[in-house]
């Protein structure tokens, strides 16, 4: 492959968030590797592998006017030839939010990546900021074990009602998709108190967890992007990010908005 080549890993089920990273890849790289791969090490006992779509045929179709020169999509046998021993254990920053309630996610999540990179060997590596834990995971990872992989992230692409694109809004019914927005809606209304000055974050989204209805709250949560630990108070001129998570119905919607504080 002409270098420098682009990775852009991926679970399938492609959409245009997908689609957007592997423009800016292809608009960066001489060669775009999409890697499809739905990661077992990375999903829960209780949590949605079995059902997670897998749609290899409909990918190959979206990907064929996409500019992209190899798609690798490994069983899960060849991804793990014996049950792994060795795994990326992603420290604090794994800790909480989306690792506190999805234990051993992170691992999981490092695990694999470390693992696409060894593989590919790309120069650049292409993440979506809506799962801005991941990405700040990643990218410690990275940095902290030398990886010769420089990692791109790139921003959230949205539905017009502001939802954003993600594979799991397929399991959405027509009313749980007519409120999914309201994460969005709510992290927004977080991002502007924040930008406006408020810096007392628990009475914040207390007042403004009630507008997430009907979704039923997970956590919100603002965070500094690299570290990804609740902050009872936004420091001022800061780059934060409001993130959260919220049940429509059965489906866990997670997102999240950066915010400058004043
Ligand atoms: O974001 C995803 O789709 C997955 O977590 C990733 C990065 C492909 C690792 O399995």
């Amino acid at each position: 492959l002409a270098e420098p080549v682009g990775l852009v890993p991926t679970m399938g089920a492609l959409h245009a968030g997908h689609l957007a990273l592997v423009r800016a890849a292809c608009e960066r790289c001489k060669s775009v590797v999409v890697s499809i791969f739905v990661n077992p090490l990375q999903f829960g006992p209780q949590e949605d592998f079995a059902r997670y779509p897998r749609r290899l045929a409909h990918d190959r179709e979206l990907l064929s006017s996409a500019g992209v020169s190899a798609i690798f999509a490994p069983s899960v046998e060849e991804m793990y030839a014996q049950p792994p021993l060795v795994t990326v254990d992603p420290g604090s920053i794994g800790e909480h939010l989306e690792g506190e309630r999805r234990p051993g996610h992170f691992r999981g999540v490092a695990t694999v990546v470390l693992k696409l990179l060894e593989l590919v060997r790309p120069q650049y590596a292409f993440f979506g900021q809506k799962d801005a834990q991941q990405l700040a995971v990643v990218q410690r990872m990275v940095s902290d074990l030398n990886c010769d992989t420089e990692i791109v992230s790139c921003p959230t692409v949205r539905e017009p009602d502001g939802l954003a694109l993600s594979s799991r809004n397929a399991y959405l019914s027509a009313d749980e998709r007519r409120a999914a927005p309201r994460l969005f809606q709510t992290l927004r209304a977080v991002a502007e108190r924040l930008s406006a000055g408020r810096t007392d974050v628990p009475a914040l989204l207390a007042e403004l967890t009630p507008e997430l209805s009907p979704l039923r709250p997970d956590y919100l949560a603002v965070v500094r992007p690299e570290e990804f630990l609740p902050l009872a108070a936004a420091p001022p001129g800061a780059t934060l990010l409001a993130v959260g998570a919220a049940f429509a119905g059965k489906t866990r919607l997670i997102d999240n908005i950066a915010v400058k504080t004043p």
